[in-house]
């Protein structure tokens, strides 16, 4: 088989590794991929948005199966313009897409049919958004509509902080479209808790829970960032929650999409938040996380590419989707100074030993050499028995991996594993 997959982070690095392990599948391409990539997958300069030669790229080659991991091009249609052509993908079509493509549809959907998120107000009318402001409760929050890189929410802990936010984008533009209408929603506290589920629009099969580490230092201080590490599973997540976020947020929002004629196929990421009202929705996405699929996917037993099939052609009720009973960790190595400027081009070496456990977001090749070539530039993942041992591996292997101004947090899983000595 030649399979095609449509993104070029640590999040494909992961997918390709583990459809790898599919004994019928002969080829790989990534599209774009990077030069870290380069062992597992042909990379091939097509970028993740280029929908157009994404789709003749794919008939040419003829692949038998393509995989669209990224948001913008899922938002755009990839998988409806493959399929057009014959093509069987993994990932929702555009109008499903939109539950993560458009903060207003995902809200009012919740709203529509009683899914727990935070209380909210949509405005496309600056004036009348800043008048709201003036007598709304803070903290509060603004998120822009659309797709805005993941830097679209803005916690505001003043009125004036939150009238600066709703400004910017409303006014300044600062995330383009994305902008023109914005929500403006409670403040929720709690744990965070993410939730990849495989869904055919029939079955839902949620994977192993994770935690994400979103700011830039440790503690939690700095600024956000695409996520500096993951531990899975999440402990914060017990099986009396599970069980009833299936009842009340996961299998509702399947059987919303379809009866709003947009059934939901491929993975369904639900951001939860464990408040002390029970657990509520922040975001959805309609991808794999990015760094949570660095964690899950190597608890995953069964085979990936298989699965992912099944979600393809509806028939997920009958296929065995098991996690290995261990605990993953993963650490993000970034450029120094990211999320804000920081230099590329430092020579990358990667420690044969880690080598299957590495996944590169931002690597290129230079005079034959691997080099830097972005703010995230690998994750570093560890399986073990439990989290402790899986935190302490993943911090042994980021020993085995260099490069010039590298920098990442060194408290990976520590509030997951301070909860569990909590329980
Ligand atoms: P998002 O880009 O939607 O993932 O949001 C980024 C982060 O903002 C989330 O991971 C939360 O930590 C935080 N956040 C989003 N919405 C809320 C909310 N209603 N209350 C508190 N924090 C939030
Ligand atoms: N890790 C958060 C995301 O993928 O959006």
């Amino acid at each position: 088989m030649k399979v095609l997959v449509v993104g070029g982070g640590g999040r494909e690095h992961a997918i390709i590794k583990k459809i790898k392990e599919n004994s019928e599948v002969r080829q790989i391409f990534a599209l774009p991929g990077n030069a870290g990539m380069n062992e597992d997958a042909v990379c091939v300069n097509i970028g993740a948005k280029e929908i157009d030669k994404i789709v003749e790229f794919a008939t040419d080659n003829k692949i038998d199966y393509a995989v669209v991991a990224p948001d913008d091009p899922l938002v755009l249609g990839a998988v409806d313009a493959l399929e057009d052509k014959g093509i069987p993908c993994f990932g929702p079509k555009a109008n499903a897409a939109i539950i993560e493509g458009s903060k207003v549809f995902s809200k009012n959907l919740m709203k529509k049919y009683s899914i727990p998120t935070a209380a909210y107000e949509v405005f496309n009318d600056m004036q009348k958004a800043l008048h709201y402001l003036e007598t709304a409760p803070v903290p509060t929050v603004i998120k822009a509509d659309g797709l805005a890189l993941g830097k679209g929410v803005i916690i505001a802990m003043t009125r004036e902080e939150a009238k600066e936010a709703v400004r910017s984008m409303m006014e300044d533009k600062v995330f383009g479209k994305s902008g023109d209408n914005i929500v403006i929603e409670e403040f929720l506290t709690g744990p965070e808790v993410s939730v990849l589920a495989f869904t055919d629009g029939e079955t839902l099969v949620p994977m192993v829970s994770s935690m994400d580490h979103k700011r830039a230092g440790d503690n939690d201080t700095g600024l956000n960032t695409g996520g500096m590490g993951t531990v899975a599973p999440n402990p914060y997540y017990t099986e009396d929650i599970a069980k009833e976020c299936m009842e009340t947020i996961f299998l509702p929002t399947m059987n919303a999409m379809n009866k709003e004629g947009r059934t939901f196929k491929g993975c369904l990421y639900f951001g939860l938040m464990l408040t002390p009202k029970g657990p509520k929705v922040i975001e959805y996405n309609c991808r794999f996380g990015d760094p949570e699929t660095q964690v899950v996917l190597p608890l995953l037993k069964s085979d990936l590419l298989t699965v992912m099939q099944a979600v393809t052609n509806g028939t997920l009720k009958d296929t065995a989707v098991e996690f290995r009973d261990d605990s993953a960790c993963c650490v993000i190595m970034a450029s120094k100074g990211y999320p804000e400027a920081y230099d590329k081009g430092f020579e990358l070496k990667i420690g044969d030993s880690v080598k299957n456990d590495t996944y590169v977001a931002g690597a290129a090749n230079k005079d034959g050499k691997l080099v830097t070539n972005g703010g995230r530039v690998l994750g570093v993942t560890a399986v073990a028995k439990n989290l402790k041992s899986a935190i302490s591996g993943a911090y042994e292997k980021v020993k085995e991996i260099e490069f010039d101004n590298a920098f990442y947090r060194s408290d990976i899983g520590k509030r997951a594993l301070d909860a569990l000595e909590e329980k």
